[in-house]
């Protein structure tokens, strides 16, 4: 039976709108998830929202509207930007689901029965913002609580811990052993770095008379859970956990950005899965930031670039591919407009968009529309050259996709790309139509790009999945080619009738106010 290929993103704060950051997560899954789906794999890609918490509170609170109605309204929006973006995600959790909550409170009474979780009092500073209690560690050099905290405050409340403590030396051990749990690798080293001091046990409830929207412990109606416990489990909810089983889509892969790996993903997950008996996810697998003017691109600092508009002016496609190119996986990137604009016209338009137009094009006006049916003893070395060529830029984008450098395998790919455009720019096929007498040797070179085309578009589907079937529809609805581990060049049914050529990139004018 196929392999299987859980993977997952984090599910998002409702409290803002989305970002490039969040959209740029969503992708990356997305071409991933695609990628290894086209491959043979068993996939199950999940999403979704994260919706309980201080934050949804008080912003629900500043529109006076009831939590739920407002976390129903914001999840529109997220929903609906990654259907736009084409995210091929098999499920959306929310946390506010009852299938999500009743795992959420299995969980705690099965840690609650085992001791792993106890009750005690907190005292301390809480930052609402951040939503979260700040240690002496936190405070800047003048002894202040940093900005990013807002308006701290001091607390004391009776709560329940979860043990964390008497796991560390045996996460210590794991991280060690397992050098490639997290990607990067070098990722590993700041959670071992956080590991160096004892880490305290974890604060998970907080009293429900100041925080009322979460899932309730199950053995403390006054109290409810902390987001980070909640919105961790969603991981395993919706795939199914009864307490005893979990789905076998676990362990799966778990996409997250690098703000987010300590402590929530590298020290509590492991050791929440640990305490419950479940297997480790197979990968840490840690992006970078998107910043503009080298800043995090956020929801609260108003400096974030809104996918919509991109999507707008350069289609869906266009944003699909710059996010994926500009970024390498792991690295932060700082956004330019001016960037995102050239690599349209540059690596989409000229390149891309002007191969397939040229090569539909010409078979329209030279033959007419059919597709010419070659006889492979017409090759020439030119086109052994390209076969090997083209083969190799498959082949190497699959070895960096299986790498997760998508951003060198995507430069692969257009080395390809390249390769194919200088075949035709050598062979001259407009040269070629003017003598009958080069009749032949048209046939061959019309045929060779448009297999090459084919070939090309499968992989390049991963990345650009509506291009991709433009490319099929333009080349006479081509069905896709299946996967191979060596793929063979690709024979064109004889009589395969292109279709109307139309510029997948059209040129866009810069708008003047840059
Ligand atoms: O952290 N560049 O939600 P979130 C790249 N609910 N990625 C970015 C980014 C940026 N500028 N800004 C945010 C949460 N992200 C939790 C997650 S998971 C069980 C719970 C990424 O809305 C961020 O790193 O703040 C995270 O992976 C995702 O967007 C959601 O961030
Ligand atoms: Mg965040």
């Amino acid at each position: 039976m196929a392999e299987k290929y859980y993977i997952t993103t984090a599910i998002d704060y409702v409290n803002g709108l989305p970002h490039l950051g969040h959209a740029y997560e969503k992708v990356l899954t997305d071409v991933l998830a695609r990628y290894h789906r086209r491959h043979g794999q068993r996939v199950f890609f999940l999403t979704g929202l994260d919706e309980h918490g201080i934050k949804v509170q008080q912003s629900a609170q500043k529109q006076g509207r009831d939590p739920q109605e407002f976390c129903d309204a914001m999840a529109a929006n997220f929903e609906n930007l990654y259907r736009k973006l084409n995210v091929s995600f098999d499920d959306f959790v929310r946390t506010t689901q009852p299938r999500h909550k009743q795992v959420v409170q299995t969980c705690l009474q099965k840690l609650f029965d085992a001791g792993e979780i106890y009750q005690g009092v907190y005292k301390g500073f809480y930052s609402p913002r951040q939503e979260q209690f700040l240690t002496e560690k936190d405070r800047a050099a003048d002894g202040r609580f940093p900005e990013i905290f807002g308006e701290v405050i001091e607390l004391q409340e009776d709560v329940y811990y979860f043990k964390l403590a008497k796991h560390q030396a045996w996460l210590v051990g794991h991280l060690q052993q397992n050098p490639d749990w997290i990607f990067p690798s070098f990722r590993a080293k700041e959670v071992l770095g956080a590991l160096e001091q004892p880490i305290p046990d974890l604060c998970i409830s907080r009293p429900r008379a100041r925080l009322a929207w979460g899932v309730p412990l199950p053995f403390d109606a006054e109290q409810v859970t902390y987001v980070w416990f909640d919105a961790l489990l969603s991981y395993i909810s919706v795939i199914g956990y009864d307490g005893v089983t979990v789905s076998d889509w676990w362990p799966g892969i778990n996409v997250i950005g690098k703000d987010i790996l300590v402590p929530a993903h590298a020290i509590y997950w492991p050791i929440m899965l640990r305490a419950l008996g479940l297997p480790l996810p197979k990968l840490l697998l840690v992006h970078g930031w998107w910043t503009q003017n080298k800043e995090k691109m956020s929801k609260s600092t108003g400096n974030s670039v809104d996918p919509l508009t991109l999507i707008e002016t350069y289609g869906v496609d266009a944003f699909r591919y710059f996010v994926m190119r500009e970024m390498a996986v792991g690295y932060d990137a700082d956004f330019s407009s001016a960037q995102f604009h050239l690599r349209y016209q540059s690596e989409l338009g000229n390149t891309l968009g002007n191969l397939v137009n040229r090569a539909v094009s010409m078979i329209a006006r030279y033959r007419g529309g059919v597709i010419p049916a070659a006889g492979d003893a017409a090759l020439t070395v030119s086109e052994e050259n390209l076969r090997c060529e083209v083969g190799g830029a498959v082949k190497a984008f699959c070895d960096n996709m299986d790498k997760i450098q998508v951003h060198i395998a995507l430069m692969e790919l257009w080395k390809g790309i390249i390769r194919v455009n200088q075949y035709a720019d050598e062979n001259a096929p407009w040269q070629l139509a003017k003598h009958s007498a080069d009749a032949g040797r048209l046939d061959v070179v019309l045929a060779e790009m448009a297999a090459a085309i084919y070939l090309l578009a499968g992989e390049i589907g991963c990345i650009l999945p509506a291009t991709a079937e433009n490319i099929l529809s333009q080349l006479g609805h081509l069905p896709p080619l299946p996967v191979t581990e060596n793929p063979a060049w690709p024979s064109i049914p004889a009589g395969t009738k292109v279709g109307k050529p139309e510029p997948l990139f059209p040129r866009i004018e810069l708008p003047v106010s840059e």
